[in-house]
């Protein structure tokens, strides 16, 4: 026998820096919704979602929070896999950048890579903010300084501390040895990169100018897999993000059956802002590995909050959770579908939300079924039996029907979920008329039974095909239709899609219920609007909250407190200028049991350094090791500080080497 058709197709990982938006949601319901009509379509399909876990942002959250990284986003990872759940994500798999595997097939990619001449050691040049220990490029510079010339010589983070251009080693991949192979891939591939108006994008800001080298390591970030031939480096976010779309299959790993049958992907869905990663960076990787290129690439809009950007300051966040819980699933999912054609940006506002949950779902779909069930309860005493024969009337609703699903199939292939929509709400919309046109009352006024029953079973019918046509992009919905019409769900999916398949002689319930309640359009908007302002006013209050306790607990310190920090007499074997910084001094230190490198920012305050070798100083020395420049400095030599004067704790010879301060 044939191996089944295969489909693989994923969302990017998410950073778990934050609860999750509905924009973030968007993308993960678009998947899900292609993923089921695949495999409603008889396709073997593997949907992947999951987390992009490592990087500074990460580290810090981790460090805000007070837990080790690893902690902190086992916690979001474990939250994110909660919300999918409540969203009906029906993920295959959910892959993490921190999973053992993922990262040794990582490290081999990194080392094949470097083997082969495609990654290579250079210098990283960037704005460094020591206290940030952080790189700026020159535009998110807060503030530049220039000289004479107008040539920027230093400026401030947007932390407000300075920065100083400094040189970093990285290791760079060679990009622009694959521009031309990558042009040429995209011409043989028209489809390759959607919307078509973003490839012209990539294309004429970007590879046309001139691939820049890019640099794929730093020396400066500890929360990251190390480079394992030179582990003062970690792979920095884009080499370990983008593979893991192989990784998750097995790639590198001793089992790579999934790989080899799903690989190469049918479509990553990605936000537009990362569509240049995906389309450039990524087939270049995989071309360097030598491995089959993905098959299209979707880049989706924004969804915006009435025309603006979603973002937790300005209040503006909508989170999926809160309208689920008030709306039900699949209005959410309907509604993010429906109201934002796939490609372009579109906006949720609550008004319109709200307009479309009485008017496409209650009046539109909702109605339909009621009416339809009330009616066969009615007129047929419950059961719908097979129509005798046609008329035009019915003859016409079927070949709409029929005209309905060759659309709604065309335009979810092509990723086109609102227009799949439009297509099926069409359809529910010619279903409503031909009940007006048919006018059953009058039918059964006039005793025209068969007619009756005719019609009765048309409407069925419809709304068996609708149940089944929504069924990928609504998933709480069609169980219930399915349910009033006294049909059962699993039997209808397996049945070709048609006019006419309906198993006859069942029984609608007797008591049908609205599956979209109607809402009173200016409660919910408000609620919906509390709801946004919510999300920010609790933050503020817990971090007022935190603001207050710590303003009265900063006067003190607990004994417990100070006898954490362990402060020593060290000497002073050497000391050197870092290159490349104006500020950093590095000490090696002697405390008797130990030496230890010390980097300390005292260059300004000791022109005359070299005078300090030999003299005894105190230095913290349990704090953590941390890197600047590159160097790791292995504690903090103390120092007083008055105005502009700033002087290392310097003591007399009476002290011991490796005393301990207490
Ligand atoms: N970690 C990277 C992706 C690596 S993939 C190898 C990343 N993560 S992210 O969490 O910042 O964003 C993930 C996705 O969410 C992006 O595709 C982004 O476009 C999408 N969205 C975030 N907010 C969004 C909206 N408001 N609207 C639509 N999509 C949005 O980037």
């Amino acid at each position: 026998m044939a191996d089944k058709k295969t489909f693989y197709i994923t969302t990017p990982i998410y950073y778990p820096s934050g609860r999750l938006t509905i924009g973030n949601a968007y993308t993960t319901i678009a998947a899900d919704s292609m993923a089921r009509y695949k495999r409603s379509q008889g396709y073997d399909t593997f949907f992947l979602t999951g987390t992009d876990e490592h990087g500074l942002k990460i580290e810090q959250k981790a460090e805000k929070a007070g837990i080790k990284p690893q902690e902190y986003v086992d916690n979001m990872a474990k939250q994110y896999k909660e919300l999918w759940k409540k969203l009906d994500i029906s993920y295959d798999k959910f892959i993490r950048t921190t999973d053992a595997d993922h990262v040794k097939s990582v490290q081999k990619i990194f080392e094949k890579l470097l083997k082969q001449g495609d990654i290579y050691l250079g210098e990283y040049t960037g704005w460094y903010s020591v206290e940030d220990e952080e790189y700026f490029t020159e535009s998110q510079l807060k503030e530049v300084f220039k000289d004479d010339n107008g040539k920027v010589i230093g400026g401030i983070a947007p932390s407000g501390h300075k920065v100083q251009l400094v040189k970093e080693p990285s290791y760079f991949f060679r990009m622009s040895k694959y521009a031309d192979r990558l042009l040429k891939y995209y011409k043989e591939n028209p489809d390759f990169i959607l919307p078509h108006s973003r490839e012209k994008e990539m294309v004429n800001n970007f590879i046309k100018p001139g691939l820049e080298d890019l640099s794929v390591t730093r020396t400066t970030i500890d929360w990251g897999i190390p480079v394992p031939s030179d582990p003062k480096h970690v792979v920095y976010v884009w080499i370990d993000a983008l593979s893991n779309y192989i990784t998750a299959l097995g790639y590198g790993s001793d089992d790579d059956s999934l790989f080899k049958k799903f690989w190469p992907a049918d479509v990553h869905l990605v936000g537009k802002e990362i569509v240049r990663f995906h389309t450039i960076y990524w087939p270049i990787m995989l071309m360097a590995l030598d491995l089959p290129l993905p098959k299209q690439i979707f880049g989706h809009g924004w969804v915006l909050i009435y025309k603006d950007k979603m973002s937790k300051s300005k209040g503006n966040a909508v989170y999926p959770e809160s309208i689920v819980d008030r709306f039900g699933l699949d209005a959410l999912r309907y509604y993010l579908m429906r109201a934002i054609p796939f490609g372009s940006d579109g906006s949720f506002s609550p008004e319109d939300f709200v307009e479309r949950v009485n008017f496409d779902l209650a009046n539109d779909l909702g109605n339909l079924l009621n009416r339809t069930v009330s009616m066969i309860n009615q007129y047929q005493a419950g059961l719908v039996t097979k129509p005798a024969s046609q008329d035009d009337l019915g003859s016409d609703l079927a070949k709409v029907a029929n005209e309905t699903i060759v659309e709604y199939q065309k335009q979810m292939d092509a990723l086109h979920f609102s227009q799949a929509l439009d297509a099926i709400w069409k359809f529910v919309g010619r279903a409503n008329k031909y009940i007006d046109e048919t006018t059953p009352w009058v039918l059964n006024k006039e005793g025209k039974t068969e007619e009756l029953a005719r019609v009765m079973a048309n409407l069925a019918e419809s709304l068996r095909l609708i149940a089944i046509m929504i069924s990928p992009i609504m998933t709480e919905s069609p169980a219930k239709i399915f349910a009033q019409l006294g049909l059962n769900f699993e039997d209808e999916a397996q049945k070709a899609l048609e006019f006419g398949a309906f198993s006859w002689n069942v029984k609608v319930t007797e008591k049908p219920t609205p599956i979209f309640p109607r809402r009173k359009k200016d409660e919910e908007v408000a609620y919906i609007k509390e709801e946004m302002a919510k999300a920010v006013s609790k933050k503020q209050t817990r971090s007022e909250k935190k603001a207050a306790e710590m303003e009265e607990e900063k006067n003190y310190i607990s004994i417990d407190d100070f006898d954490k920090v362990q402060i020593k007499v060290g000497q002073v074997i050497s000391v050197e200028a870092v290159e490349g910084s104006s500020k950093l001094l590095k000490f090696q230190m002697d405390f008797g049991d130990e030496k230890r490198q010390i980097l300390s920012g005292m260059h300004k305050f000791y022109p005359d350094f070299e005078e300090l070798v030999g003299k005894k100083i105190l230095a913290v020395t349990n704090l953590k090791p941390r890197k600047m420049m590159g160097m790791e400095s292995q504690g903090m030599l103390l120092s007083s500080e008055k105005g502009k004067k700033v002087k290392l704790a310097i003591v007399g010879d009476e002290h011991d080497l490796g005393a301990l301060l207490g």
